[in-house]
Formats: C-alpha cells, sequence, structure tokens
C-alpha cells in the first residue's frame, strides 16, 4: 500500500508541477481519525513551490490517478495529505492473507541479490558472552528477515578461533593443563586455564613473551601446537553448538573462523605493502593511517610478523567479494567494535577490496534491572543458566494458567527461549538493551508470552468454530463492533512494510512493536466482539479475521526467532 500510494504522489506531482521527487516519505498516523496513511510532502514542496502547502496538497489530490483502493482522502492541518483504505482494499487483504499462508508478506525485493550476514561470532575456550547472544539473536532475525524478502543470505559464524590468545591457552596448558580435566568440562577448563594464566601473568611479565612464541610457532605450522588449537577448537565448538540448539532455530550457512584465513592474509598484505595503503610502523609493524588521522592508525601486522583480528578481517572481505560478490554485508557486533569496523571499511576503501555495502549494525550493552543475574567473572555472564532460568519461570507460569496442559516441557521451552530472544529483539539495538525478567515472561505486556498466548487464543477460536455452532446468538453495539474491526484489519496491510522497514533499517524491533500492536488490536477485537456467536452472516468473516490475525503473527513471531504455541 505505502509503494502505491507513493508511486501514485509521485505521478501526481510530476503532472501538476513539473516536478520528480525522489524520496517521499508516507507515515503512519498515530491516531486512526487521520486515516491509514499521511504525507507531508505538501509542506516538503511549499517552500521550491512558493505557495501554500493547503493548495499544493488540493492539487496533488486532484492529480491523483487511481484511487480506487481508498475511501478518502483528506487534507488536515497545515497541509498533511490523509489516506482512507476502502473496505473492499482491507477485505481483499485478508483474502490474500488466507492464500498465502506462510508466504504472506514475503517478497521480491531482494532477487538477484544477496548479502552476508556476519553473526554470533563466539570465542574458542571462552563461554558465550551475552554480546555474543545478542549477536546471535539480532543476527537470525535479520537473516530470516532478508531471506523472507527474497534476498539470498549467506550466514556466517566468524567465530574467534586464531589469535595471541591462543599462544596463552596453549601455554598455560602445556604448562598447567589436564586432558581429562578438560574434556570433562571444556570451556570452563579452559576458561580457568587462561584466567590463571592472566594472574601469573601480572606479577611475571615474561609470561606474555613465551605466549608471543607460542603463537608464533602456531603460525608457522607447528605441529604439536596445531595439534592443541585443533583439540580447543573441537571441543569448545560442541559445548556452543549445544547453546544453539537449545535456542532453537540458529542456522549458518557457513562457520568461517578467523583461523580460516591463516593462507589468504599473505595476499592482502603483500597488496597493501605494494599500493603503499600499509605503511612501516613502530619496529618493523605495518599500519593503515588514515586522512587527517581521523581515526587511530590501524595495525595490520606486527613486528614480529605475526597477524591480526584486523588483517584476518581484511582477509575474509576479500574472500567474501571473491566467492560471492555480495551487494552488503552485515556484521551483527557489539558496539565497543565500532572503531574496528570504522577503520575495517574505510582501509577498504582504499585497498578497493569490494564495493558491497558494508554494515555495522552495532548493537549495545545488555543490562540487568536485578543486578543478581548479571555476572559471575569479568562481563562474563553464563549464558545457559540464564536460558535455563526462563525456562524454568516460563513452566511456572504456565502451570498456574493451565495446569492440565500437556507437553509442557516442551512448552516452557519454546515460552522461555522465546521470551529471552523476544526481550533482546523489540528493543532499539542502537541503545543498550534492558533485560528485566518481569517484562519478559509478562502475559500481558510487550512480551513473547504474550503475543504467543494472543495466537494460541485465535488458534482456540479457530478450532472451537469447527466445533458445533453455538445457538446463543449475541446482540452487539453495531457501531463499537465496525470500529474494532476496521482498527484490527487496517493494520494487517502493514505486516509487510513493517518488515522491509525492520530490513532497511536492520532493526528487528521495529517489527515486533508493529506486532505488539496488532496483537493489542486482536485482544481488544476479541473482547468486545463475539466471533463464535455471532450471527451467521457475521460468523464466517470473523473467523476469516481471526485466521488472517493468526498467519500474520505466526510469520512475524517466525521471523523473529520465536515459535508460536497451538495452545497455551
Ligand atoms: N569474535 C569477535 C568477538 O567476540 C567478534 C567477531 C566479529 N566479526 C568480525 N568479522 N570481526 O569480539
Amino acid at each position: 500500500m505505502q509503494e502505491k500510494i507513493k508511486k501514485l504522489l509521485r505521478e501526481a506531482i510530476k503532472k501538476a508541477f513539473s516536478r520528480e521527487v525522489k524520496d517521499i516519505k508516507i507515515e503512519y498516523p498515530v491516531e486512526e481519525i487521520y486515516g491509514d496513511y499521511a504525507s507531508s510532502i505538501a509542506m516538503h514542496l511549499a517552500k521550491d513551490l512558493a505557495k501554500n502547502p493547503h493548495e499544493i496538497a488540493e492539487t496533488i489530490i486532484k492529480n491523483l490517478k487511481e484511487t480506487k483502493f481508498l475511501k478518502k482522502i483528506e487534507i488536515a492541518g497545515p497541509g498533511f495529505i490523509n489516506f482512507y483504505l476502502s473496505e473492499k482494499t482491507l477485505n481483499d487483504e485478508i483474502k490474500t492473507i488466507l492464500k498465502e499462508k506462510d508466504d504472506y508478506g514475503s517478497g521480491k525485493i531482494g532477487k538477484n541479490k544477496n548479502i552476508i550476514i556476519d553473526f554470533s561470532q563466539p570465542n574458542i575456550a571462552k563461554p558465550l558472552g551475552v554480546h555474543h547472544l545478542l549477536s546471535t539473536v539480532i543476527g537470525q532475525s535479520l537473516y530470516n528477515i532478508y531471506q523472507f524478502l527474497g534476498y539470498e543470505c549467506i550466514g556466517i559464524n566468524h567465530i574467534g578461533d586464531w589469535g595471541t590468545q591462543f599462544g596463552k591457552l596453549t601455554y598455560a596448558y602445556k604448562k598447567w593443563g589436564d586432558y581429562i580435566i578438560i574434556e570433562k568440562d571444556p570451556i570452563n577448563e579452559l576458561l580457568k586455564l587462561y584466567i590463571r594464566f592472566h594472574e601469573k601473568a601480572e606479577k611475571d611479565p615474561s609470561l606474555e613473551e613465551e605466549a608471543r612464541k607460542e603463537f608464533k610457532k602456531l603460525e608457522n605450522g607447528d605441529k604439536e601446537n596445531l595439534c592443541l588449537w585443533k583439540w580447543f577448537c573441537d571441543i569448545s565448538m560442541k559445548e556452543i553448538q549445544k547453546t544453539y540448539d537449545y535456542l532453537g532455530n540458529i542456522h549458518f550457512d557457513y562457520i568461517q573462523g578467523e583461523s580460516f584465513y591463516n593462507d589468504k592474509m599473505e595476499k592482502i598484505l603483500e597488496k597493501g605493502k605494494k599500493e603503499k595503503v600499509f605503511k612501516k610502523g613502530e619496529k618493523g609493524s605495518w599500519i593503515v593511517k588514515f586522512e587527517n588521522d581521523k581515526y587511530p592508525p590501524f595495525l595490520v601486522q606486527k613486528s614480529d610478523g605475526t597477524t591480526l583480528y584486523s588483517t584476518r578481517d581484511l582477509a575474509a572481505v576479500n574472500y567474501r567479494e571473491k566467492t560471492w560478490n555480495p551487494d552488503k554485508i552485515l556484521y551483527v557486533v557489539d558496539v565497543a567494535q565500532s572503531l574496528h569496523f570504522k577503520q575495517l571499511f574505510k582501509t577498504n576503501e582504499m585497498l578497493n577490496l569490494t564495493d558491497a555495502e558494508l554494515v555495522h549494525v552495532v548493537f549495545g550493552r545488555m543490562q540487568f534491572k536485578e543486578k543478581k543475574m548479571s555476572t559471575r567473572k569479568g562481563n562474563i555472564i553464563l549464558l545457559d543458566e540464564v536460558l535455563k532460568e526462563a525456562v524454568k519461570k516460563a513452566e511456572k507460569i504456565i502451570l498456574e494458567k493451565n495446569p492440565d496442559i500437556s507437553g509442557k516441557n516442551k512448552i516452557a521451552h519454546k515460552v522461555g527461549v522465546g521470551a529471552v530472544k523476544y526481550i533482546i529483539l523489540s528493543q532499539n539495538r542502537t541503545t543498550n538493551i534492558t533485560f528485566d525478567w518481569e517484562k519478559m515472561l509478562s502475559l500481558e505486556g510487550n512480551s513473547a508470552p504474550y503475543l504467543q498466548y494472543s495466537y494460541a487464543r485465535a488458534k482456540s477460536i479457530l478450532r472451537k468454530s469447527k466445533e458445533k455452532p453455538s445457538n446463543q446468538k449475541i446482540s452487539e453495539d453495531k457501531k463499537k463492533t465496525e470500529e474494532k474491526i476496521r482498527s484490527l484489519i487496517s493494520l494487517f496491510p502493514k505486516f509487510q512494510e513493517y518488515t522491509l522497514i525492520s530490513a532497511e533499517e536492520y532493526k528487528p524491533n521495529i517489527l515486533a512493536n508493529y506486532m505488539y500492536e496488532l496483537a493489542q488490536s486482536f485482544n481488544s477485537f476479541y473482547n468486545s466482539v463475539s466471533v463464535l456467536r455471532a450471527r451467521d452472516v457475521d460468523l464466517k468473516y470473523r473467523l476469516q479475521i481471526v485466521e488472517a490475525f493468526s498467519i500474520i503473527l505466526k510469520n512475524g513471531l517466525t521471523l523473529l526467532g520465536v515459535e508460536v504455541l497451538e495452545e497455551m
């Protein structure tokens, strides 16, 4: 609809004023009385055309071509144009929804386009941190959304499986490690070794040097160190995979960690040096300097010849360009790395590795409302504990609501994990994300359980409608009923629009908040409009509305990676 209105406006403006306007914004009025869509284009044109906006709006309206899908168009205030969809348009949309089902809202805008999504990226030998959880959940949701819109998506887990920390770990293992103990509880035991190394190195800095030597040996292909490294990776990945499985619906097309680029960095280093983008730094290191020192220098090779995180990211850009020729590459990474990505993107421009659009999909810190759950050691939070706690709490809530429900373990898992994902996705990622147990599991507010519950309610109505119809028909307030119905169905066509905006801004919260609005409208409809006891003429239509609602809600939640429940 939005696109349709944009196109109409563009044509009308061209006809009336011979002006080409590329960028027309269509807004959603806050209040229904101002229509389903609104445009302030007349105000924007006023200065340029030296006319008053109201007049411009009138002229635009006169020149609109096909307006049959609209009920009315009005001018409000100084020159806003408000558009009201006709009942027929809304009812046709319901038919489309019922026909397209799981595909409803999907699109072809991404046809022939591909997008790489670099997300999750845990570090080997360390537990998943909260920021990895955020990256996993946000990245997977963006993957789902882009795929739904027709893009070819390439999900890459750029795990941290290379770097000086392996020198430290190797040194620590050789000195204090015990194979059997580590095999039993890999991530925790490796973490212990890592922490022990740091404690000792604080007192004895020569350990850092030893660790550097071990890493250098590793980079030079030393058999023993390679063997240890491989083992650290395997046992860690096995553990990390368990968390992905528990989260559910997490999928990578490739696991290409930093080590994947070991044999791909030399070329970049040569190219950078040859093109003089890489300059000699201190003690034989190599750096990139930026114009006017806009950013601090980007270190790409250390003085001992070893490579860095940055070198591997440059090699990754080059590899991805050569392999997939992507239109975009998204890096779903914590705000702490903003500078790194600015340097990386700028260096890419200087080296001309890819012309894909590179985007740092940045997200803030996770803040805990209750201090209790926040940290154990440094900023590492034991994610598994949070997830299990969420599931436990969800189970309690479900049992209070519906003690006889069958399959309660599965349901509790979907509700608990869904709640964790949703609380992340429903907040604007660019600010800090607040983790609030109560809100997260509330059956009333903007939460996954509330949406799952609304879905289950719709499904229960649909199930009951197949049973014997009720003879008890109800009399109702006609005006109010019509209002409730219109409020609900006028939200339907916005599903795809919000999905699109979510994609464009890389913000799943836009979609999440739409769904909350939709579910609220549904519940308000449900509370005052009788479906099952409606008169026969109305029954079929109202059931169609309920079904259409359930389809949209399911499609939307699926994009967020939250599973729906038939019963709750
Ligand atoms: N493993 C890194 C970390 O935990 C994040 C990697 C992000 N992706 C990338 N291509 N640099 O901090």
